[in-house]
């Protein structure tokens, strides 16, 4: 395997079951790309604590639900590095040193902080005002030119860049300054059309059941002005046609579906069922993995360690390196 295009770093809060949202916006995207980049998925499992060190219980089987959708999506130990963050401390020293480079006042202009604190009421700690940081060192630590992420990310990839420059100028080319690389997909909306969360409780998951998936479907929001069959509806934005354009391969029916919406001429009921079936189809190749991969939890936590140790050696050569420049060896 030849990898001529960089090094990937990029990872998830391991925060519950992955979702169809996780599946079309980034899992798909980043299972192409390990054929070509030399890739690293990170479990980010200390960022989980900046917002929920209250729940020591849920961790653990968080990263195994999560590792069990990512290889169900296709993400492929063979291809690529899978690495536990906590078991690797180097990235939270990393952390500390990049710390010494930041100040507080640019962490506090940090639009996904400032954002935090409003809608979780936080009293903010300091490893919430420092998660940007700490992802700085995820992604610096191991060179990595390149990070997939969504778009409420871009201004964690524009700190390290800054972090990355800073360090370069005071002690020496040191670090690339990676780029953030966007996903295609537009966002795929939660089955009541809010931003599709775990804590909206409006998902549809990886590993749901065909006859939950059919029940999410066929309550979900449509055009909300439209009370019979017969009244003409509409197609835009509403979320039903926007998971139709995504997971029905069948482009005619969707064609014929949106003009017969338009005209009255077809109910939500007939839509949203050929829908349950199209992502049910969609996702049963998918699930079927799951569902072994689930029987072999240890297989799976195999892939996580074993991929952590891979990695050990990169981690603690740049954090050394760091160290030397910095003038602490
Ligand atoms: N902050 C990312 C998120 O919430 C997770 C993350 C942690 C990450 N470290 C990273 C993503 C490094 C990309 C690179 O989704």
């Amino acid at each position: 395997m030849v990898l001529t295009k960089g090094r990937i770093l990029t990872g998830h809060r391991p925060t519950g079951p992955r979702h169809i949202g996780h599946l079309v916006g980034t899992l798909e995207q980043w299972g192409k790309m390990q054929d070509d980049y030399e890739c690293y998925f990170l479990i980010a499992d200390l960022h989980v604590l900046t917002t929920d060190f209250e729940h020591p219980g849920r961790i653990q089987s968080n990263i195994t639900d999560v590792m069990v959708d990512w290889l169900a999506s296709g993400l492929d130990p063979a291809k690529a590095t899978f690495v536990r963050q906590s078991a690797l401390m180097e990235h939270a020293q990393l952390s500390l040193l990049f710390g010494m480079l930041t100040t507080v006042a640019r962490l506090e202009r940090v639009p996904t902080y400032k954002e935090q604190i409003q809608q979780l009421k936080l009293n903010p700690s300091l490893g919430l005002l420092t998660y940007p940081v700490l992802q700085s060192a995820d992604i610096l630590i191991y060179k990595a030119n390149l990070v997939p992420v969504g778009e409420d990310q871009l201004p964690h990839i524009e700190l390290t860049r800054e972090i990355a420059r800073r360090f370069n100028t005071q002690y020496g080319e040191t670090f690339p300054e990676p780029e953030g690389l966007l996903t295609k997909t537009a966002r795929l909306p939660g089955t009541d059309n809010r931003t599709m969360h775990n804590s909206y409780g409006n998902t549809i998951r990886l590993g749901d059941t065909s006859e939950e998936t059919t029940k999410k479907v066929m309550s979900m929001y449509t055009d909300p002005t439209r009370l019979r069959a017969t009244d003409p509806g509409t197609v835009e934005g509403n979320p039903v046609f926007e998971y139709h354009e995504v997971f029905n391969p069948n482009t005619d029916e969707v064609e014929d579906f949106k003009t017969r919406y338009r005209q009255g001429k077809v109910g939500d009921v007939e839509v949203k069922r050929r829908l349950a079936e199209a992502l049910n189809d969609y996702l049963a190749p998918l699930r079927a993995r799951r569902v072994e991969l689930q029987k072999d939890a240890g297989y799976v936590v195999k892939v996580l360690d074993e991929g952590t140790e891979r990695a050990r050696p990169l981690v603690q050569a740049t954090l050394r390196e760091a160290m030397e420049k910095m003038g602490l060896r």
